[in-house]
């Protein structure tokens, strides 16, 4: 039987929203105070969603030490009380909005998923960031 677990995270973190391809007015249009020249801060929570099969003996569909390791090393440890535009190089060129957040963290997680569950290990299947109650974004591997 197919089960999916879902373990969720947070972390601080602070960002501006401004394209270099736009003008300081198209880029007051498009991100509004979120193109405040000083930037604002979040708390993320992002929802990591994981699809398998239920070890007999464990009782369990992943090891949440490695769940967690992974969030760790790959998501929370880099990006804890960082700058995104300032500190993280993807986001030097790429907007970090909370769509291209959840790209970069998906492609983190994807490319050290194989180290961390080299026997197989349960399908990364769904990654969901919350910005704010009221923006959330998701990537659904399903
Ligand atoms: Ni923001």
């Amino acid at each position: 039987m197919t089960v999916r677990l879902t373990r969720r995270y947070g972390f601080a973190a602070s960002h501006r929203l401004h394209s270099r391809a736009l003008s300081d007015e198209e880029n007051r249009r498009t991100y509004g105070k979120c193109n405040n020249p000083h930037g604002h801060g979040h708390n993320y929570e992002i929802e990591i969603t994981v699809r398998g099969e239920v070890n007999r003996v464990t009782g369990r569909l992943v090891e949440l030490g490695r769940l967690d390791r992974i969030a760790e090393e790959q998501i929370l440890r880099p990006l804890r009380y960082r700058n995104l535009n300032e500190e993280v190089p993807v986001f030097r060129e790429l907007v970090p909005t909370t769509e291209n957040l959840a790209a970069e963290l998906d492609r983190r997680l994807r490319s050290a998923w194989p180290e961390v569950f080299p026997e197989g290990g349960p399908v990364l299947e769904k990654l969901r960031i919350l910005e704010t109650e009221r923006n959330i974004c998701e990537i659904n591997h399903a």
